[in-house]
């Protein structure tokens, strides 16, 4: 599918989605986060696609958070429709069943950094700048910010941020759990796709049962997520994946997994 404001490329199993309005440092327009819900959709329904990577275009900014213009046209309804939009694009982005590598390569401000927040981990370019400036706006994060930034570096550090609307550069974020790594800005997509290649070559199924327990787990008490884990680890066993891990390990060479889901 052809998009105006993001660029989909599919490699060797790994899609990448770029946000490209470098000119406005890739800030989100209504259109952009309509064409990356159907972005989110096309991938999700491709099997043949293991990991996705998000990233901006140009050398300064990831996403530089919603498109502020807009807000001069908003009244309560049309914010809170808005806010509503943005609930349901970030839940679909975290819970799409594959995992997905923010590569953060400047600014992840506001949307920005509440888009990298609902990937599953973030690497970091040494330039990139967080943080959820909206107080500066005189509004607060309306796409899970509030939520998302004290479950990832806790309730105070959180507050700090959301209340000053301060940014902080990548190993700041790094220190605080938010990004995993950092690295020039030369090597970010090389450490990415690296990274995304090793998650590739990994089971189909048993990727997938990791992030669903993951990710279930964080919302219910401990005894409740070990529950659920014994029932994502059961669903492992339906693909022939299985045999093939322990086949490569016993005969010591690296398991070729080929398992669909359609098993
Ligand atoms: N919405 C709309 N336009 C934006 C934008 C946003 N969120 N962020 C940047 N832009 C535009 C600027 O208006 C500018 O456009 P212009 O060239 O027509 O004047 C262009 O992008 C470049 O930005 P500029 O501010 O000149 O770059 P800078 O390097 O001096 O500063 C930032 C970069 C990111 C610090 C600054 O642009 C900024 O604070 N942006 C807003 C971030 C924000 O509050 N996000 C949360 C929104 S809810």
């Amino acid at each position: 599918m052809e998009y105006n404001n993001i660029v989909v490329q599919v490699k060797e199993g790994i899609a990448t989605i770029t946000f490209n309005r470098p000119e406005i440092l890739n800030a989100l327009n209504e259109e952009a986060l309509k064409e990356f819900s159907n972005a989110l959709d096309e991938i999700h329904a491709n099997e043949d696609i293991r990991v996705l990577i998000l990233t901006g275009a140009g050398e300064k900014s990831f996403i530089a958070g919603a498109d502020i213009k807009q807000f001069l046209t908003f009244n309560t309804l049309k914010a809170k429709l808005f806010s509503e939009m943005g609930r349901v694009l970030m839940n679909k982005l975290q819970e799409l069943p594959i995992p997905v590598i923010a590569a953060v390569n400047g600014f992840a401000l506001g949307g920005g950094c509440e888009v990298a927040m609902a990937c599953d981990f973030i690497y970091a370019s040494e330039n990139a700048m967080f943080g959820l400036p909206e107080i500066t706006l005189g509004i607060i994060p309306g796409f899970g910010g509030t939520q998302r930034l004290p479950r990832l570096v806790g309730v105070s550090m959180a507050k700090e941020l959301i209340f000053t609307g301060k940014m902080i550069p990548a190993q700041e974020a790094k220190n605080m759990g938010l990004a995993n790594k950092v690295c020039s800005q030369e090597q970010l997509m090389d450490d990415v796709i690296k990274t995304a290649k090793t998650i590739a070559s990994k089971g189909k199924v048993s990727l997938r049962a990791a992030k669903q327990a993951i990710n279930n787990g964080m919302n219910v008490d401990l005894t409740t997520g070990c529950r659920m884990e014994i029932d994502a680890f059961a669903l492992c066993f339906t693909s022939p994946d299985v045999k093939e891990g322990a086949l490569a390990f016993l005969e010591k060479r690296t398991p070729d997994f080929k398992g669909s889901l359609k098993e």
